[in-house]
């Protein structure tokens, strides 16, 4: 378990042992790997059992691993180019063009925590990115209009911390975070809101 992540109510460690490193072993993961972790995503749960989610993936070493490390900023290419694959995460957000799935990323966002704990638990890092080209994205990826670029996830093995700049190995820690007063509230909202960050 990480030493500044402390729960304030006993949870499973795994919540706790996951977090979002950028240091990346150049080493790839076979298809078998990334099939796995989309496989827990696949059983994540969704409004109407609609399953909104499509993810697209490419495996380093392949050609469809460069192609989608294009469509990230140039932020987050500059470090997730050593991940062991990528894969986009996607939702559709209409079925018939008509009616809105009104879930649709909040079902993609369930989907991306389920295979970024299985990564976690294959002993995988994952780092989930918004950072990405929104324009040109679903052109590459050939979506079609109905579905909508959520977000991208650059998983693979943790690798030395000194493969980043001196500026990120300053940032490559586990986060902490708000406590649970500030996000639970009985029966109504008594809050403030302020962004933590
Ligand atoms: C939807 C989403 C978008 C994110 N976008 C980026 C990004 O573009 N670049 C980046 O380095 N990290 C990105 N992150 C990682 C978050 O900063 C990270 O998950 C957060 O600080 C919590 O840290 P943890 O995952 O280590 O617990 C993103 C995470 C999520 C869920």
């Amino acid at each position: 378990m990480t030493t500044n992540r402390i729960p304030t109510y006993p949870i499973d460690s795994q919540f706790l042992d996951r977090w979002s490193p950028r240091a990346f072993s150049e080493r790839t993961l076979s298809e078998d790997q990334v099939l796995t972790v989309l496989e827990a995503a696949r059983w994540a749960p969704s409004a109407a059992n609609l399953q909104p989610w499509r993810f697209i993936y490419g495996v380093r070493g392949e050609p469809e691993f460069n192609t989608l490390l294009s469509l990230l900023v140039p932020f987050n290419e500059g470090w997730a180019k050593h991940a062991g694959a990528l894969i986009f995460i996607t939702s559709v957000s209409s079925f018939d063009g008509e009616r809105p799935v009104r879930s649709a990323s909040f079902d993609a966002g369930a989907a991306t925590l389920a295979l970024s704990l299985q990564a976690h638990k294959m002993g995988l890092i994952a780092h989930a990115m918004g950072g990405i080209e929104y324009e040109k994205a679903p052109l590459v990826l050939n979506l079609p209009d109905t579905v909508r670029v959520e977000a991208a996830v650059a998983i693979g093995y943790q690798g030395e911390v000194t493969s980043l700049s001196e500026a990120l190995q300053q940032r490559e820690t586990p986060s902490v975070r708000q406590p649970l007063s500030a996000i639970a509230f009985k029966g109504r909202f008594e809050g403030e809101i302020k962004s933590p960050a």
